[in-house]
């Protein structure tokens, strides 16, 4: 499904068509394969000190159907509502101060985020959905899988094959297909002071 978004200049396909999608495909798994070239991809990001400070809990419906459970039930109930049909999900965690280190790691959450956008990116590529979700009780998470003090679960990433929209109440259906929202580039990006719009 392509929903390529336009940009005044042309960036990377896998950039304007990615977006977060909620419908699935409920009835087609992801293979093990498929799942390695993802946790391949995230784990080929860049970190401070190369320390590496991501961790990942997959839990594939059909192989973990358990722990997939498990995750699901931390999930809050307005993500539990489209969440339920995805097949795979991947909890990223951030080893903020893991076993052993001194003082905590403060570009942990920041590392997290550029494996997990490396992770999204592969999957878009992969002609899969996926939408990151930080819409869940993380003690609850921890508690489940006895995630140790130190380590903190930052998102869970929602996984499929991409599905029907209609499937999806209003107005996620209608969100489903909705260009993507974005502020002016002026307002994010300043040129060569704080403030001065960036424009070309
Ligand atoms: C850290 C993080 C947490 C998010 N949490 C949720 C969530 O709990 N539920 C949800 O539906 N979307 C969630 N999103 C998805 C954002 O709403 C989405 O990325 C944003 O609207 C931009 O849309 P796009 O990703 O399609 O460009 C989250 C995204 C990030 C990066």
């Amino acid at each position: 499904m392509t929903t390529q978004t336009t940009t005044p200049v042309r960036v990377l396909d896998v950039i304007a068509n990615r977006r977060s999608r909620r419908a699935y495909d409920p009835t087609r798994p992801i293979d093990r394969q498929t799942i390695e070239t993802l946790l391949q991809a995230a784990h080929l990001a860049p970190s401070s000190f190369n320390a590496q400070p991501w961790r990942f809990i997959v839990a594939a419906k059909d192989q973990h159907p358990d722990a997939w459970q498990r995750i699901f039930d931390t999930l809050m109930e307005g993500n539990q509502a489209w969440a339920q049909h995805a097949p795979l999900f991947i909890v990223g965690v951030a080893a903020i101060k893991p076993e052993g280190a001194e003082r905590e790691n403060g570009s942990a959450l920041f590392d997290l985020g550029m494996a997990v956008q490396n992770l999204l990116l592969q999957a878009e590529a992969l002609g899969l959905a996926a939408r990151p979700m930080g819409g869940f009780f993380r003690d609850r998470l921890r508690e489940a899988f006895n995630i140790p003090e130190g380590y903190h679960p930052h998102v869970v990433v929602a996984l499929g094959y991409p599905g029907d929209p209609a499937q999806l109440p209003e107005p996620l259906r209608a969100y489903e297909t909705a260009p993507r929202q974005r502020r002016p580039l002026g307002d994010v990006a300043f040129a060569g002071a704080w403030g001065t719009p960036w424009h070309a």
